[in-house]
């Protein structure tokens, strides 16, 4: 039966990832997957998290199943961090997932039920996986421009003339903050205008949230978030810890979906449940707890939110540190955007063949659209990745 199967198209972040292990350079460098890195280049467990991981040790006395939506603590924290007190609580459908990615998945299967015909419209360029799945499961999927390639900020005009074309029951898919791959946010007052946007046109809006805390923080993160699902009637969220709280492989992520009224969302609560128990059963516990644990304990929240400030000034020192030896090399100012962006990633605007030299002539790996990861930026060494940018004619 599997003769007929062709091989999928590559994920370039996936991709990259593999060409980078396969690399026997030492002093290659890894700008590529969005992964958090100190400043030794490692990808520490939290210190919160390893607190409430040996607590749990000492109280957990079984591994038996939770619940279709997961653990209901951990769905209410989150729900807590994410939303605020922007909606009331009844209004709110929520559901453990397995990471961002499953709750981006769960969201979009949602929809499907509720409305097959229903256009998602996502931003050029997106985090890859976004249009994947929307194929995948059957939606159609329309593009909106996001990026400005001369000043590498958000390209309003090109937004919303694109978003003309938003039907009345479609999804326009954002970023909550910190935007995959450009690093290019969204202003509280372009917020404010996208919502009066979406509530003429009967639109709900779906929001990944897969970097709160890692832009300006924890609060200012999901300003423009809390401001749009206060004004409109429904909305969908998809939470991910994986990089807030350095919990990538355990999987641990939340589907919100704001509904009319508490009748709906008590029934979008059960088909939430059912997708959960079609696709996977149960989402997996451990991380989930510790979240539930860290948001809960306030000793716990007090550490993890120390910690995630040291992570957010590291990497805003750093696009510091790289825009000034940007300028140092180019004599110009014209990377300083690297400074503005926010988040994990900037999107420099090079050119694939220019990319491609940075990786073989200098062992740089970066996304094939110039995404960076700034968190993998070496702190010693940023003088010497920008001579290596200048020497590919940047
Ligand atoms: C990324 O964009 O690099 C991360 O979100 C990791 C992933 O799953 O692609």
């Amino acid at each position: 039966m599997f003769e007929v199967l062709n091989p999928p198209p590559a994920d370039k972040i996936i991709a990259l990832m593999e060409l980078y292990a396969a690399d026997p350079r030492t002093d290659k460098v890894d700008l590529g997957v969005g992964v958090y890195r100190d400043s030794e280049g490692n990808t520490p467990v939290m210190r919160a998290v390893k607190r409430a991981e040996e607590r749990l040790w000492q109280v957990q006395t079984t591994k038996a199943y939770v619940g279709l939506l997961g653990d209901r603590d951990f769905v209410a924290a989150m729900r807590e961090l994410a939303l605020g007190d922007a909606v009331p609580a009844e209004r709110v459908a929520g559901a453990q997932t397995p990471g961002g990615t499953g709750a981006v998945r769960q969201l979009l299967e949602l929809i499907r039920r509720a409305r097959p015909e229903a256009t998602v419209w996502y931003s050029d360029p997106t985090w890859p996986n976004h249009p994947a799945i929307i194929q995948h499961v059957g939606l159609k999927g329309r593009t909106y421009r996001y990026f400005d390639a001369e000043t590498r900020g958000v390209d309003l005009a090109g937004m919303r003339a694109d978003l003309e074309g938003v039907a009345p029951g479609d999804v326009v898919l954002l970023h909550g903050c910190c935007h995959n791959p450009t690093g290019a946010s969204l202003a509280d007052e372009d917020w404010g205008s996208l919502t009066e946007f979406l509530g003429e046109r009967a639109a709900v809006p779906m929001i990944d949230l897969a970097y709160q805390g890692f832009g300006d923080g924890l609060e200012a993160d999901v300003r423009g978030m809390r401001a749009m699902i206060a004004a409109l009637p429904e909305a969908l969220i998809a939470a991910s810890c994986s990089k807030n709280f350095g919990l990538y492989r355990e999987w641990v992520g939340a589907a919100f979906v704001v509904a009319a009224d508490p009748k709906v969302a008590k029934v979008t609560s059960g088909n939430l449940a059912a997708l959960n128990r079609v696709n996977f059963s149960f989402p997996p516990d451990h991380g989930a707890k510790l979240v539930a644990m860290i948001l809960r304990e306030p000793d716990l929240r007090t550490e993890w939110e120390a910690e995630l400030a040291e992570m957010r000034e590291r990497m805003l020192g750093l696009r510091q540190g790289l825009a000034e030896a940007l300028r140092r090399e180019t004599n110009s100012d014209r990377f300083d955007f690297v400074q503005d962006h926010r988040g994990m990633f900037s999107r420099l605007g090079l050119a694939p063949e220019k990319v491609e030299a940075l990786r073989a002539e200098h062992g740089i790996y970066m996304i094939g659209d110039s995404r960076i990861n700034v968190a993998g930026l070496p702190e010693d060494g940023l003088d010497r990745l920008a001579r290596a940018l200048v020497s590919v004619g940047i």
